[in-house]
């Protein structure tokens, strides 16, 4: 059954964060299950050559007012759609925001104008496109449901999921361009697209989608409420029916330390002094000075979502605990600053690497022990789950999909020997010194670590039971 789903990024090709890990690996997932998953990204400059080796298939000589072709091209075993619409998405910079970080001025139009093209493939407008399920991610996609609610093409319409990775980020946009959007009238209303006076585009999607999914249980709850439901809480209440979590699986064929080929040394839960080579191409990495205590990895978007303004102030604690961190992000320029300093002062302990390296993502977490996710909220969060699968011990806030995926090591977890990590509850700096002590402790108990260490290898975070449920959701939806 033929499936497409609809994102701004898609690992390998584009990606600033876990949307795109989680697009790349749906089409696997769903396979086992006879849903053969196509999917539709922006043309976007990295995505040249397979622009210019695909074939194209449409034409839209006005897709919301630009010139747009729709490209067939592979990506592995995938199928790939492409939106190549040079007007839009064919220029440098990032994929939101121009060189300076400001989003650009046309990112209404960019991302309407992807959910138009998906909402064409899905009503019959495209030759060739016959989708059972539509399901788009986050605010970028959103609008397919409400374009197919309001403006559907000659076919018979697609039933629609609405995924969200994120509910800070909602795409909101002035309401001067909805006549731009190509949308009937009565579209901008409250039950429909419009939100405070403008246009919302995740409102939209969730208020049209026939099935709205998150990617934890835990965080599908607290969306009801206001603190996470960042102004949506009360259409998330309302719909609680259409609402589930789906915690994200990881990909085995990029995370595994057994087969990684960025790693100095492969391992797996049978051979974990394998990792030590590992841990010492960190220390040389970061010019970190050998100590008894652990070290720690950051690998994060530096940003107050994932409380890094906490754990910068915890750093000279961290240290006097005899830890030493490793750090590699990039993100607000005053965390980033903060960070430096938090080096200078600490030379030998504190080592960073700002900016965005995938390759280093790997190394920290197949060398370093135990990974600080101090976040403040977290939809699902993967790089706790890669820190389980590689033996880096997860360092927790009790949120979202981090309170869904690791155990922690109190009395009765260790006793039933299911502990997997550390878990903290709030995120305040009294919150992460007590688990950085924590985690020291437990440390300097090898066995005891190592046992935490196995508990977490040894757990399934593969696609396999997500997988089922994403298929188990698109036959409630009537798909065969
Ligand atoms: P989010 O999507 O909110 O940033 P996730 O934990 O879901 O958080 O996903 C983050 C993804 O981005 C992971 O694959 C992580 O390894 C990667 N990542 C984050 N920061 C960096 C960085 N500076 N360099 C390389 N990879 C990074
Ligand atoms: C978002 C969330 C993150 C989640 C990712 C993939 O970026 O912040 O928690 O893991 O999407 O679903």
């Amino acid at each position: 059954t033929p499936v497409l789903s609809v994102a701004s990024e898609c690992y390998p090709l584009v990606k600033t964060g876990g949307l795109a890990d989680v697009v790349g690996a749906l089409p696997a997932a769903l396979a086992p299950h006879g849903f053969a998953v196509s999917t539709l990204v922006p043309g976007y400059p990295a995505l040249a050559e397979q622009i210019r080796t695909g074939t194209v298939v449409h034409h839209w000589p006005h897709l919301l007012g630009v010139e747009a072709r729709l490209v067939e091209a592979r990506l592995g075993e995938q199928p790939l759609l492409i939106l190549d619409a040079p007007a839009l998405f064919a220029r440098d910079g990032g994929l939101y925001t121009d060189r300076g970080g400001k989003d650009w001025p046309d990112n209404w139009r960019r991302f309407a104008a992807l959910a138009r093209a998906a909402a064409d493939l899905g009503s019959g407008a495209v030759p060739g496109g016959e989708f059972a399920i539509v399901h788009a991610h986050d605010w970028q996609a959103a609008m397919v449901p409400a374009y197919l609610r309001f403006a559907p093409g000659p076919g018979p319409a697609a039933r629609t999921v609405v995924t969200i990775h994120n509910m800070a980020f909602q795409g909101w946009f002035d309401a001067s361009v909805f006549h731009d959007l190509g949308l009937p009238h009565h579209a901008f209303r409250l039950d429909g697209v419009e939100y405070y006076g403008g246009v919302g585009f995740l409102k939209a999607g969730l208020e049209s989608a026939d099935a709205i999914t998150t990617v934890s249980p835990t965080y599908a709850r607290e969306i009801r409420h206001g603190d996470f439901g960042m102004g949506l809480e009360g259409l998330i209440a309302a719909r609680a029916d259409s609402v589930s979590g789906i915690v994200n699986g990881i990909d085995p064929a990029v995370w595994n330390p057994a087969t990684d080929p960025l790693l100095a040394a492969r391992y797996d839960v049978d051979s974990l002094d394998q990792r030590a080579a590992n841990r010492a191409a960190i220390e040389q990495a970061f010019g970190l000075a050998p100590t008894e205590g652990p070290i720690f990895t950051v690998v994060s978007r530096l940003t107050w979502q994932k409380g890094m303004d906490v754990l910068v102030e915890v750093l000279d604690d961290l240290v006097a605990l005899g830890g030493r961190l490793a750090l590699l992000g990039s993100g607000d320029a005053g965390l980033e600053q903060a960070f430096r300093d938090a080096a200078n002062r600490h030379p030998g302990r504190i080592g960073l690497r700002i900016g965005y390296d995938e390759p280093l993502s790997h190394r920290l977490q197949g060398g370093a022990d135990a990974i600080l996710i101090p976040s403040r909220f977290e939809p699902c969060g993967l790089t706790q789950l890669y820190g389980l699968a590689y033996g880096c011990v997860p360092v927790v806030a009790r949120t979202g999909g981090l309170a869904d995926t690791v155990i922690d090591a109190n009395e009765a977890a260790r006793a039933a020997g299911v502990a997997t990590g550390i878990v903290h509850d709030g995120v305040t700096r009294e919150s992460l010194i007590h688990a950085i002590t924590r985690a020291t402790a437990l440390f300097a108990d090898r066995a005891a670590w190592r046992r935490v260490q196995s508990n977490g290898m040894r757990a399934d975070f593969s696609w396999t039971e997500s997988g089922r449920r994403y298929a188990r959701l698109y036959h409630s939806l009537g798909a065969a």
